[in-house]
């Protein structure tokens, strides 16, 4: 800690965002993930929960690895293996954390069926084990909010006594409300033995709403670490949003005078990748990162911006890091333009990836009045190497209408071959799916299909998420085109050819 104003901030959308129903990341994402953390400066990072699987494992530990910046930490429960599980993984970091927790209320006492005084030495022994491995040791009593304040006390300062520098405080079920978020942390820095030489952290689920709120009144009563996540990534409704408490500091430091590490022109960047690479969109009125969060549409509110934009603006676009004037790129913008406007989008494409990006959007805007960044950004999220795809889509025709099965009329090429089918579904994108199914068989489950109108009008561009699953491993594929149907196929076909990559990573090496 440098100043007693400084908030710290710990990032946990690897973690309890990625731990979020559906929201799986593959092992490069969560590395590229991790690395925009660590350039937009995020004091520690939660890179996952090592015991939790061996992709766990193999994350936290080459995110460790590849840290420059940032303290790296994993979660442990309350056990020495999966401390030791931990400690392997996060000591390759030059900062490295350990995390650890149980739940302490009385309701999470009762699982694993330990009474006060049986938990209390526990979590003596664990802190002491982490300590003994890492000089840098977190511990929460989970599920802190509805923990009786003198057991909450007393087992916050065993954790001290055996060695924790930081003492977080989860609101695990979204529950409490600002003025008693703020109440329980002055109560537990004024009561506690050795609170002062700890840093204690906030960390909010968002169910009530009421997560920034809450994580905010926190530090207003002395905690100096906020956990969160990117878009408020998490389980249920979510955790604090980084971008919310980080620009809330920014913008209101005349009555909230503290101060964060975090780079704020890479917020959006970070948001769009990891919208992505989640296949969780951001809702369009999204505090902060949401489509409309600066656009004004009103005829007051544009005279008024017109006129001067603090009129509507508490803070400026470019402070997030998004372009302020929307310059519209079209059918007649050039290469330039679009290298320009890819660079405001946080893409600094070099000539290759311009000259693929380039041929892929003239096509777009052949199609469409006018090209969106939101457009670009689901351009640039398509694969940009399709030419090496096993699997490419030559043509497709959709049939259908009132009283008959809908019907695909797919050629699609497989290594070179030309494969031409058709076949009907319950519906069109059905009817697309089992065709390409017919020509590529596989045995992979559709875990999610979503469909994303990333602009508004008839002539909106779809972007589509397919998730498959095979053998507990998960592979996304997305795709985006003014027509649903083919944006589907497209991210049906884009997934598949993931999965054959996927697979032949993980097929054993042939024997000598
Ligand atoms: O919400 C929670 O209680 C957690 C803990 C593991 C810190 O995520
Ligand atoms: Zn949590």
């Amino acid at each position: 800690m440098t100043h007693p104003d400084h908030v710290l901030i710990f990032d946990t959308t690897l973690r309890d965002g990625e731990q979020s129903p559906g929201a799986t990341m593959t092992h490069e994402e969560k590395l590229e993930i991790a690395s925009l953390l660590d350039e937009m400066g995020v004091d520690i990072i939660e890179a996952g929960f090592p015991i939790a699987s061996e992709g766990d494992f193999a994350a936290v530990s080459e995110i460790a690895k590849l840290a420059k910046n940032s303290v790296i930490c994993g979660l442990a429960r309350a056990n020495f293996k999966d401390i030791d599980r931990c400690w392997e993984a996060v000591k390759h970091a030059e900062r490295p954390r350990i995390h650890t927790f149980i739940g302490t209320s009385p309701l999470h006492r009762d699982i694993p069926k330990l009474d006060k005084d049986q938990m209390a030495d526990l979590i003596h022994e664990t802190v002491t084990h982490a300590r003994n491995l890492c000089d840098n040791v977190q511990w929460s009593p989970m599920d802190a909010t509805r923990t009786e304040h003198d057991y909450l006390c007393r087992v916050i300062e065993i954790a001290i006594k055996a060695g924790a520098t930081t003492i977080n405080i989860p609101d695990t079920v979204g529950y409490t409300a600002p003025r008693e978020s703020a109440d329980l942390i002055r109560m537990l820095i004024e009561k506690v033995p050795g609170a002062d030489e700890v840093v204690f952290a906030t960390h909010c689920h968002n169910d009530l709403g009421m997560a920034t709120a809450n994580s905010l009144a926190a530090v207003e009563a002395g905690a100096r670490q906020i956990e969160c996540t990117i878009n408020g990534l998490g389980e249920r409704a979510g955790n604090t949003a980084l971008e919310e408490v980080v620009m809330a500091l920014k913008v209101r430091h005349d009555i909230m005078p503290y101060h964060t590490r975090i780079d704020t022109t890479k917020i959006i960047n970070i948001s769009h990748r990891v919208a992505q690479v989640s296949g969780f969109p951001v809702q369009f009125n999204k505090a902060i990162v949401g489509k409309n969060a600066f656009a004004h549409e009103s005829g007051i509110h544009q005279d008024g911006m017109l006129k001067n934009a603090e009129t509507f603006e508490i803070m400026r676009p470019a402070d997030i890091g998004l372009a302020g004037t929307s310059l519209p790129l079209g059918k007649h913008s050039g290469r330039a333009a679009l290298r320009a406007k890819l660079k405001d989008l946080g893409y600094d494409v070099g000539d290759n990836q311009l000259k693929d990006v380039f041929v892929r959007f003239k096509e777009l805007a052949d199609r469409k009045k006018e090209v969106f960044d939101e457009d670009l950004i689901a351009l640039m999220s398509e694969g940009t190497d399709a030419e090496h795809d096993h699997i490419q889509l030559q043509s497709l025709k959709v049939v259908t209408g009132t009283g008959m099965a809908p019907e695909a009329d797919l050629v699609v090429t497989v290594d070179g071959v030309e494969h031409h089918v058709v076949s009907s579904g319950d519906g069109p994108v059905d009817a697309v799916f089992s065709a390409v199914k017919q020509v590529v068989p596989h045995s992979a489950r559709l875990a999610l299909y979503q469909v994303h109108a990333v602009t508004g009008g008839t002539d909106a561009q779809a972007t589509v998420s397919v998730r498959l699953e095979e053998d507990g491993k998960i592979v996304v594929g997305q795709s985006a085109d003014t027509d649903t149907i083919v944006a589907s196929a497209k991210a049906y076909i884009n997934a598949i050819n993931n999965l054959i990559v996927r697979r032949q990573k993980t097929a054993p090496a042939p024997t000598m």
